[in-house]
């Protein structure tokens, strides 16, 4: 099967399909990503308090999500694989940007790139469009601005809601080909879905969004304090605690290795 492209996402919210995406940060979780069938991965900067052990997503650099957005692409070939731009790499200018966007496309070969913001972006996107990098766009709760936003929460109510609006109008006009809406309310995501002929992709944004995605250790159960608008499909953390602990006793009472693992 090939790999769904930005022009399958058009198609989908043509015919009103939706679609689901999830975050991947190496390649097991890609190979079993592949196997459900998830049509878009993103590698996202939440690699930052998802794997490498932040206490949030500011510090992650450029630098360590290639060498996971690699493993992801070399993991799975069936899905499009988005790499987030972390804080700090493109901010400054297009240019700086498109510097960004030219070694995730060179160097861990995804297909598409995600930033956060708004109409403060739209020049750095247009220098990745013009150089041929589909770009997702993110605005809502923004977590790299969270101390800006003065916390993780719910964002555009009341008059609030016009700015999102409009940055989601001027993302679109730049030529996004989607685009995250976190943790806002669910009428505001489903109005800019409405007017949008770009997908919306929501999480904590309620059911009118075009897709959804979740951070994939919160939809397996392994995340320890995961948010509410997260729902766990299984309870991967206590799985893995008790195989840990069956194997630990097996090992201290010689029960492991058995005959079945043992060559004469
Ligand atoms: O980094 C990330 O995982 C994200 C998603 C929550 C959309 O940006």
């Amino acid at each position: 099967m090939a790999r769904t492209t930005i022009s399958d996402l058009a198609a989908k919210k043509k015919r009103g399909e939706k679609w689901a995406m999830l975050t991947c940060y190496e390649q097991m979780t890609a190979s079993v990503f592949e196997e459900a069938d998830i049509p878009v991965l993103l590698v996202g900067d939440s690699a930052g308090n998802n794997f490498l052990g932040e206490e949030n997503t500011i510090p992650v650099t450029v630098g360590e999500l290639i060498p996971l957005a690699r493993a992801v692409v070399r993991g799975n070939s069936t899905a499009l694989v988005v790499a987030d731009f972390p804080f700090g790499s493109y901010e400054t200018s297009p240019a700086q940007a498109l510097e960004t966007g030219v070694r995730f496309f060179k160097e861990a070969k995804v297909q598409a790139v995600k930033l956060e913001g708004g109409a403060r972006i739209v020049p750095q996107i247009h220098a990745l469009i013009a150089a041929g990098i589909p770009v997702m766009g993110h605005l809502g709760l923004t977590p790299q601005s969270v101390h800006a936003l003065g916390g993780f929460k719910v964002q555009g109510r009341g008059e609030d809601a016009e700015r999102i609006k409009e940055d989601a109008r001027a993302l679109a006009a730049a030529g996004v080909f989607g685009i995250v809406l976190e943790l806002v309310p669910a009428e505001l995501a489903s109005e800019i879905s409405r007017e949008l002929n770009i997908p919306t992709i929501g999480i904590g944004a309620g059911n009118g969004t075009d897709a959804q995605v979740l951070v994939w250790t919160d939809l397996m159960g392994l995340t320890k304090n995961a948010p509410r608008f997260a729902k766990a499909y299984v309870d991967v953390r206590s799985a893995m605690r008790e195989a840990a602990i069956a194997w630990k006793n097996d090992v201290a009472t010689s029960a492991f290795p058995s005959e079945d693992e043992t060559f004469h």
